[in-house]
């Protein structure tokens, strides 16, 4: 898919632009502090109905104006159609093709975005937040089941929470709705897993032959999902897992009164990454860390071609510049001519000739764009 047109109004430091884009390579270059991550958020919230860098909407309208707009005219291999966004103090609208949708999870998955920020980099060693993350946001892309089993998993998870710190400052006492609770809480922490499982091994065997391709040869790369909920074998029968999972938080209960908050659960888990059979976190080098990064953000590209049948929009923010040159030919080999990419830069020096003979350049200055 390629978004031909971006139109934002009082969309955090831009007051009103449009943006005719070019179907391959856009190219943002600017100062620090001028728009330039402002507007590749604004196509990730387009997409995918919630900011990257804030869970509070109100951030993204510019400062004392009322609402915020992102329009993008987007196009498919069977046909156009145009998204809208309307932000206010009170909530968000959403339109796919000027009719309203009353429902964010029917709206997200109609533009599918891939961001690759500085954060990414550390998706190896950072905190395990930004690899459920990276998580969520591909599979709530190409899944409206996963987007509304996670959203119900989290509304449970906030009702247990808060029954558990009652219990705990003794402003509840009987337990017996921690049963009832814990019957839901099972299932979507169940369903949510064994999505998210599922997900990393389809990741896994696209990113095993770009991380060889990138190494020579020379590394093998294994992803694995680590469930909080300690299920060894995700292949048994739902209803036998159900089980292990109640049992679980059975067991736990009396801990988890004791904390005060849900100690298992996929807001828990983690994904582990081996390359040559070795934890990467703990022993990889910085190197085989970026790589590894970047094997999987281009698997994650692949997969949603796999999914959708399109391929999705890539948004590079800052980290070109991050790579070095055999790194930049191989996400330049992965990309070109396929997928529409938005690139932010300080300084068009370090990046490869070749992406830029093909692109469109944008010079971004205090909200203001010029080509
Ligand atoms: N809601 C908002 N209204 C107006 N300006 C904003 C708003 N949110 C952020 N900004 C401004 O946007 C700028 C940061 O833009 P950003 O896109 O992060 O910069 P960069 O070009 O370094 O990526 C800052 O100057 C900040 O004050
Ligand atoms: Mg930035």
């Amino acid at each position: 898919m390629k978004l031909n047109t971006l139109q934002l109004e009082n969309y955090r430091n831009y007051e009103s632009i449009y943006l005719d884009c070019h179907p391959e390579v856009n190219i943002l270059i600017g100062e620090n502090a001028q728009g330039k991550t402002n507007l590749l958020e604004s196509i990730y919230v387009l997409a995918l109905a919630k900011s990257h860098r804030t869970s509070n909407d109100k951030e993204l309208i510019r400062f004392k104006s009322d609402y915020a707009k992102i329009e993008g005219g987007l196009s498919y291999r069977h046909g156009k159609m145009p998204l809208t966004m309307l932000i206010t103090k009170k909530g968000k609208q959403v339109k796919v093709n000027h009719l309203e949708q009353s429902k964010l999870t029917q709206y997200v998955g109609h533009l599918n975005v891939v961001l690759f920020a500085p954060e990414d980099l550390s998706i190896v060693k950072g905190a395990p937040q930004i690899r459920r993350r990276f998580i969520d946001m591909e599979l709530g892309q190409i899944s409206a089941v996963y987007l509304n089993d996670l959203a119900q998993y989290q509304r449970i998870l906030k009702q247990k929470n808060n029954y558990l710190k009652q219990l705990q400052y003794g402003d509840k006492t009987d337990s017996t709705m921690l049963e009832v609770l814990n019957q839901q809480f099972a299932e979507y922490a169940l369903k949510v897993t064994l999505r998210r499982a599922h997900f990393i091994n389809e990741l896994e065997a696209l990113a095993q032959p770009i991380h060889s391709g990138i190494t020579d040869e020379r590394e093998r790369l294994n992803l694995k999902y680590l469930p909080s909920l300690k299920l060894n074998d995700l292949s048994k029968d739902q209803s036998v897992l159900l089980e292990e999972v109640l049992e679980t938080l059975d067991k736990n209960m009396e801990r988890e009164k004791e904390r005060g908050v849900c100690l298992f659960g996929p807001h828990r888990d983690d994904l582990g990454f081996n390359v040559n059979d070795m934890d990467a976190q703990t022993y990889g080098s910085q190197g085989q860390q970026r790589t590894t990064a970047l094997s999987i953000k281009l698997a994650e590209i692949e997969l949603m071609k796999q999914e959708v049948g399109e391929y999705p929009i890539l948004l590079l923010d800052d980290v070109l510049s991050e790579l070095d040159d055999s790194r930049q030919s191989h996400l330049l080999s992965t990309i070109q001519h396929k997928v529409q990419t938005f690139v932010t830069t300080t300084s068009v020096d370090g990046i490869d000739h070749e992406i830029m003979s093909n692109a469109k350049l944008y010079r971004i200055n205090q909200g203001e764009i010029t080509k």
